[in-house]
């Protein structure tokens, strides 16, 4: 399928991000290859929860894998993993990952609307998304259905994702105001950005202009829902991956929260898991 404008600028802006994130401290790409029983901190941050279960003997599908580290930090958990992504560099990064490290997996350039296309007759056990991949997508209802699509009957979805809620809030620091700059529900159009940095490693990006697309949580749940899936749990969370704005504090283990007093205040992740009964 041809790449609508927003695709293409977005798909020239990640695939520039890619060398340098690959090079950067957060992605850990030294102490994934030299410690395999280093596992990346979104597959921590699931295990300290216990929230998708074992994955031990499953088939795993990651959508929006990027270079590999959660979909191969799966693996080493025990699934048999695929990782699909529209960036052709992320998807040989995550493949030199894979053959570095030793560890298996599967690694394929997909566009998430054109997947299903392009793996045709798959379906698994487990499909798996989130940090920061909802964001990129303007259709949340179509993005429900392709989860649905690659679901073995009686399979799991389990995405842990930036709340919307935290998506609306200002990234400019406003003392101790909590300010909403961006929308919180789905709109027609994108958002617009341009932005020379990316959110780990030192490089500049030559083509800073990315799209990005808001879901209200009751969009995305009920997306889900009308895809055919059964919500076991959708779980709001007190922290979050990233310091997405400057009033976030450190919560220990790479984790950021809102400051002491103020942590009922806002969710800042959410997660949630729901399986395929048809
Ligand atoms: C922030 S990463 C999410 C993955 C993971 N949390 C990580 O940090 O490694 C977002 C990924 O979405 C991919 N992406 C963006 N738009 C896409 C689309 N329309 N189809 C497929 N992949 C897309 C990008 O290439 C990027 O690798």
């Amino acid at each position: 399928m041809p790449l609508n404008e927003y695709q293409a600028a977005n798909l020239a802006n990640w695939n520039d991000r890619v060398p340098i994130h690959w090079d950067s401290e957060d992605y850990r790409i030294q102490q994934f290859v030299s410690d395999p029983e280093y596992v990346s901190d979104a597959i921590r941050f699931d295990r300290e929860r216990d929230e998708l279960g074992d994955v031990a003997g499953k088939t795993l599908l990651h959508l929006q894998c990027h270079i590999g580290t959660d979909t191969l930090s799966w693996a080493r958990s025990g699934a048999t993993v695929t990782g699909v992504d529209f960036s052709e560099p992320a998807i040989d990064a995550a493949s030199r990952l894979s053959s570095e490290s030793g560890t298996p997996g599967e690694f394929v350039v997909a566009e998430l609307d054109d997947s299903p296309n392009i793996l045709p007759d798959r379906q698994f056990d487990i499909v798996y998304t989130g940090l920061g991949a909802i964001c990129w997508l303007p259709d949340i209802k179509n993005w429900a259905k392709v989860v649905a699509h690659f679901l073995k009957p009686g399979g799991t979805f389990y995405i842990v994702e930036g709340h919307p809620m935290m998506w609306a809030v200002s990234d400019q620091d406003h003392g101790d105001q909590i300010v909403l700059d961006w929308p919180y529900f789905e709109a027609a159009g994108p958002l617009k950005f341009d932005e020379d940095k990316t959110y780990a490693g030192d490089g500049t990006i030559d083509h800073p202009t990315q799209y990005s697309f808001t879901h209200g949580l009751g969009e995305t749940i009920t997306a889900l829902i009308e895809a055919g899936l059964q919500i076991e749990f959708v779980h709001e969370h007190r922290v979050l991956q990233w310091q997405a704005f400057p009033m976030l504090e450190p919560a220990g283990n790479g984790l950021w929260k809102m400051p002491k007093g103020r942590e009922n205040h806002l969710p800042l992740m959410h997660s949630i898991r729901a399986h395929r009964s048809f």
